[in-house]
């Protein structure tokens, strides 16, 4: 398969102008330049009106066909377009494409003309009145509006591989090295392959670790009956193959090492290699039973968070880094081994860098809650099959969302819905996330929302109240989120029991044996309609802000790994935060083996990890009475100082200390400052927190920062923001003006700060 050619660059846009009313040639001198990903309307951080990014717009990009494209196949994709869209080229309609979350391609080899400029230009339809999923009624979240992922372009010979899922069989024995024999057991699909030259047309396929490009040919086939599925091949030249070959000793896929090969598939005409294909590859065996998860043979415990895929100002439409960006925060932040994309496929470069950390994911059809007529029906089963085909060769998805989020049962559909999930891909199963108890199960795991836990009730339903057949897998889907909406500004109090509902639920679930495990609502906090959230269009549900900072449940999670020492101490100390200045007790977090409280250097509690109440989780919260450490919180009482050390096999690996504070500062995490503008423009997000010099967060700091962006890099939403509860960001995206750019941050009483950045064309 010919490269990717990107055309994110060089757009022009306009707002409310339908382009299907234009006849003939229209003047585009008001258009914006716009450069994809591109969302048709920055919002606000808070109070958005979410008419303002519904409406029907027109991008419009000029194209010069390289000469060396002439009698090929020229193909055009575009990875997301929300919601519903016409393409054109040179004013004539090639193709249209509904649903705003999966990718799709048209072939507009027809309408190119050489040696004069062509025009592609799409009328992109933002409304929520659309007859489509998610829309006919509320929906908790915003949905935006555009051409927010990326356009390629692909040139191919007539005779090419449209798509190759690739599958194995892996041997139970392994070697002492770990390795495994495995066989890659593909389906290969071909078009426009000439019936004449079958006899000379050969399949041939070869493995490398990811990235290596170092190939061994691991199998080479005639293409003949022993292979061609159905045993034939159309009119057109397409035609799916089957093929079975060995791969010799391979390395598992699994959380700690996921090892990915690339496998090539080429297809050989005669003595020409007429096209070839590389898709991604892990090799694992991943298996939901009647008692839990199974990955590689060894029960695993799920414990994931739900993602939006949303950012402040820009919602949908961020590029490449940023993507990743999340992944790696689930990974390494939040310490979690999986992800649910709720409520929609989301961005490749989300999952491809999911496939490389090792995060499991579960990915579902986009919709909630409504189910609509029988055209909204066939788009949702349409959509099974486009999620399904371009989605299923990462080895990082476990499991297929293929109802409607919290619909009601719809037999007819869902059998549906299951049989196209089985039709596209028999390697995986199925779930479909239900909040209703004892629901018809079509699907092959029972995926419930299971809300019951308010603080008082146990943290998770036993199985058995949720579905009759306790034959079949259970996961829970959601947990906490609307139940217990928590601001970074809230209280001490608040945030902490925040904190010790996830823990209650994460240690429920634990408990219980036949439980796949969870996902918990939510990793970030995210714009949404005015029917929920707190009135100002955000739904506080996130474990971090919508600028990916942590809140205290945060760290619930990232103490749930061994690589990083954690230790979190969710106070402030300070009394005046309690009515009646009484402390009860203080919530600590760490994944060390004790922690060590001085009161003004005097040792006067070890708390041991075994001393948890969450005795099930991997690190439960420690919880120390504030007496016992000689809190006691009088009115009036001079301060004392406190020092937490976690002890780990016996050396200290974190301190917390907490004292008198003279001093403020600003802590700075920038995503990355190299930054990349190749395929598109990028982006680094840059987050804050206004800090005491001991670290600890200043939680009511929500004082004004001024931003100023100099050289390449311009800034993303207003050059004045506040922190909200101590925490806050901003992002910055390069503007190809130059390969060096600046950041400055004035933050009166906290200091004033610079980010340098290369940017690399
Ligand atoms: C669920 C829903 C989510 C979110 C959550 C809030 O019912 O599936 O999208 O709204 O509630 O807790």
């Amino acid at each position: 398969m010919g490269e990717k050619i990107f055309i994110n660059n060089e757009w022009k846009f306009a707002r409310n102008f339908d382009i299907s009313m234009t006849t003939g040639d229209y003047d585009d001198s008001s258009f914006e330049q716009v450069r994809i990903p591109h969302t048709v309307q920055e919002v606000p951080y808070h109070y958005i009106d979410e008419k303002v990014y519904q409406m029907i717009s027109c991008y419009r990009k000029v194209l010069n066909p390289e000469d060396s494209w002439k009698g090929k196949k020229i193909f055009v994709t575009f990875e997301g377009v929300a919601h519903k869209c016409i393409i054109y080229v040179n004013g004539n309609p090639v193709g249209k494409h509904k649903c705003g979350y999966t990718a799709f391609t048209v072939d507009i080899t027809e309408q190119i003309k050489f040696g004069v400029d062509n025009v592609i230009a799409v009328k992109v339809d933002s409304n929520e009145n659309l007859n489509i999923p998610p829309f006919g009624s509320v929906i908790d979240y915003l949905t935006y509006g555009g051409i927010y992922r990326d356009v390629y372009l692909e040139i191919k010979d007539n005779t090419y591989i449209s798509d190759v899922f690739a599958g194995d069989l892996i041997s139970s024995r392994y070697k002492e090295d770990g390795t495994r024999k495995a066989v890659v057991s593909s389906h290969i699909f071909i078009s426009g392959l000439d019936t004449d030259k079958l006899e000379v047309a050969k399949i041939r396929q070869s493995i490398c670790p990811k990235g290596k490009n170092e190939y061994k040919v691991i199998g080479m086939e005639d293409i003949d009956d022993s292979n061609v599925v159905l045993g034939h091949c159309t009119s057109s030249g397409d035609v799916e193959l089957h093929t079975e070959f060995d791969a010799g000793h391979i390395k598992l896929w699994d959380l700690d090492t996921p090892y990915l090969y690339d496998i090539k598939t080429d297809i050989i005409i005669g003595d020409d290699i007429v096209d070839s294909y590389v898709v991604t590859h892990g090799f694992r065996r991943a298996v939901f039973k009647a008692d839990g998860f199974y990955l590689n043979g060894k029960k695993v415990l799920i414990r994931g968070l739900n993602r939006h895929q949303s950012y402040p100002y820009v919602g949908y439409a961020m590029p490449a880094s940023m993507q990743r960006y999340d992944a790696d925060i689930l990974k390494r932040e939040l310490g979690v081994n999986a992800v649910r994309t709720s409520h929609y496929p989301q961005s490749q470069y989300f999952v491809n860098r999911c496939d490389e950390l090792g995060i499991m994911v579960f990915t579902e059809i986009p919709g909630w809650q409504h189910i609509g007529d029988d055209k909204w029906k066939k788009q949702a089963v349409k959509n099974v099959k486009e999620m399904i085909v371009q989605y299923r060769n990462h080895p990082s998805v476990i499991l297929w969302g293929v109802r409607i989020n919290e619909s009601s049962d719809d037999d007819e559909l869902y059998q549906k819905t299951v049989a196209v999930a089985k039709k596209y891909d028999h390697t995986r199963q199925t779930g479909g996330v239900r909040n209703i108890k004892k629901s018809k199960l079509w699907e092959d795991v029972y995926t419930y929302n299971d809300f019951i836990h308010d603080g008082i009730m146990q943290g998770c339903d036993r199985k058995e109240n949720v579905t009759s057949q306790m034959d079949k897998p259970y996961l829970v889907t959601e947990y906490n989120g609307h139940m217990f909406p928590t601001k970074p500004f809230d209280s001490e109090k608040h945030l902490v029991e925040h904190a010790i509902r996830h823990a209650n639920v994460l240690d429920a679930v634990a408990g219980e044996k036949n439980i796949a495990g969870s996902f918990g609502w939510c990793m970030f906090d995210y714009n949404t309609h005015k029917e929920f959230g707190s009135g100002d269009r955000i739904c506080y549900h996130g474990v971090m802000d919508m600028f990916r900072n942590p809140k205290t449940a945060a760290v619930v999670y990232s103490c749930q790994q061994e690589e990083i020492p954690v230790l979190e101490v969710c106070s402030s100390m300070n009394i005046g935060e309690y009515p009646a200045c009484i402390v009860d007790k203080i919530l600590i977090c760490t994944n060390a083996d004790s922690v060590k409280v001085y009161n003004s250097g005097e040792l006067v509690r070890e708390i041991k990890s075994s001393e948890t109440p969450w005795k099930n989780m991997i690190h439960g919260p420690l919880l120390v009475d504030a007496q016992d450490i000689g809190f006691t919180g009088e009115w009036g009482k001079e301060v004392t100082e406190f020092r937490f050390d976690a002890i780990k096999d016996g050396v200290v690996v974190a301190s917390s200390l907490k004292r008198m504070s003279s001093n403020q500062g600003i802590n700075i995490l920038v995503s990355h400052i190299r930054l990349e503008d190749k395929d598109s423009y990028d982006v680094a997000a840059v987050r804050m927190e206004a800090v005491d010099e001991y670290g600890n967060r200043l939680r009511y700091f929500n004082e004004p920062i001024m931003l100023k962006a100099t050289g390449g890099v311009d800034i993303i939403g207003p050059a004045i923001i506040s922190l909200k509860g101590g925490i806050g960001g901003t992002y910055v995206k390069t503007n190809r003006s130059s390969n060096e750019g600046m950041l400055i941050i004035c933050a009166e009483q906290i200091g004033n700060a610079q980010i340098s950045f290369t940017i690399e064309y």
